[in-house]
C-alpha cells in the first residue's frame, strides 16, 4: 500500500473507517460538546488499557471562557482553544498515588518509571477519548501549545501537587474539512525483527518528501519537504524548561 491511498484503502470495518477519517480541526462552531457525549467518551478513553490498573491521569474539562482565554494566548496564541466546543486539558495524575501512599502511613516514592507511565497511559486514554469523540461525529486537536508556559497554566488551573499537565484538546463540531496530511509508508514504520540501514531509512523518506510537499502546495501552505520541516525543528531545543517545572509538582525525572 502507497501511504498515499491510505484513506482511500478498502478498510475492513468502521473502526477504522473512524481512524483513517481522522484529521486535526482547527475551526469549530461554538456549540458545547453535550455532556452524554463526553460521559460516553470517558467510558470509552478509561477502557484503554492502563500499566497494572495504575490509572495515572486526569482530564480537565475547561468550561470558564476567561480561563480558556488566558489558555489560548499562552498556547500560541491559539484562538481555537477558546473558540471551539469543548476544550479539555490531559494531565499525569500521580496525586492518587500519592495520597493512597501516604495515607497508608508509607513515604511516596517516586522517579521517571512513574512519570513515563504517567505520560504514556494518559495518551493511551487521551487517543481512546479523541477516537470517541471522532466517532461520534466531532472534530479534535491536540494542543501541545500549553506547554510554552506551564507555570502559567498552573497559576490558572490551580492544580495541586503531583497533577502534571501534558497537553491540551480542542473538541467540537467541525467547521472546515481539511484534506488528510499524508503519513510515512508504513514500511518506514514497521520492521521484521531488525531495524532499517540509514540508507533504506532515507530512501522512505526521500520518497515521503515530495508527497509531503506536494499536500503542503495543495493546501495553498509553503511548501516544504518533510525533511525541510525536521531538520529545522530539531536544529534548536524546545520547551527548555519542562523538567524543572515537573519536578517543582512532584515528579522525578532521573
Ligand atoms: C501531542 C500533540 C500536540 C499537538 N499540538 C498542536 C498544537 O498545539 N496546535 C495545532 O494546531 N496542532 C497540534 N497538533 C496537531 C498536529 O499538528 C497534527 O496531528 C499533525 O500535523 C498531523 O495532522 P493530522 O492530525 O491532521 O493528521 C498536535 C498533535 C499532537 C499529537
Amino acid at each position: 500500500m502507497n501511504n498515499s491511498d491510505q484513506t482511500q484503502t478498502e478498510s475492513t470495518n468502521p473502526t477504522i473507517d473512524t481512524m483513517l477519517a481522522h484529521r486535526s480541526i482547527r475551526k469549530y462552531t461554538p456549540d458545547p460538546i453535550p455532556q452524554e457525549h463526553i460521559n460516553a467518551a470517558m467510558i470509552a478513553g478509561q477502557a484503554a488499557a492502563t500499566s497494572s490498573a495504575v490509572q495515572p491521569y486526569c482530564i480537565l474539562h475547561i468550561t470558564d471562557n476567561d480561563k480558556r482565554q488566558q489558555i489560548a494566548d499562552l498556547a500560541g496564541p491559539q484562538q481555537k482553544v477558546r473558540d471551539c466546543g469543548s476544550f479539555f486539558v490531559i494531565c499525569a495524575d500521580l496525586r492518587k498515588h500519592m495520597l493512597i501512599t501516604e495515607r497508608a502511613g508509607n513515604d511516596y516514592k517516586t522517579g521517571l518509571e512513574a512519570f513515563l507511565v504517567g505520560a504514556v497511559d494518559a495518551s493511551l486514554f487521551a487517543q481512546n477519548f479523541t477516537l470517541a469523540l471522532e466517532s461520534l461525529g466531532y472534530g479534535t486537536c491536540y494542543i501541545g501549545g500549553i506547554r510554552n508556559d506551564l507555570p502559567k497554566l498552573n497559576d490558572i488551573l490551580n492544580l495541586p501537587q503531583g497533577v502534571l499537565p501534558l497537553y491540551g484538546l480542542c473538541a467540537g463540531t467541525p467547521d472546515e474539512s481539511p484534506s488528510h496530511r499524508p503519513r510515512l509508508a508504513p514500511q518506514a514504520m514497521l520492521f521484521e525483527n531488525q531495524y532499517p540501514s540509514d540508507e533504506q531509512n532515507l530512501a522512505h523518506i526521500d520518497q515521503y518528501d515530495e508527497l509531503y510537499k506536494q499536500y503542503l502546495t495543495d493546501r495553498g501552505a509553503n511548501p516544504a519537504t518533510w525533511s525541510e520541516s525536521i531538520a529545522k525543528k530539531y536544529s534548536y531545543a524546545a520547551r527548555e524548561g519542562l523538567a524543572d517545572f515537573y519536578e517543582s509538582k512532584g515528579a522525578k525525572l532521573c
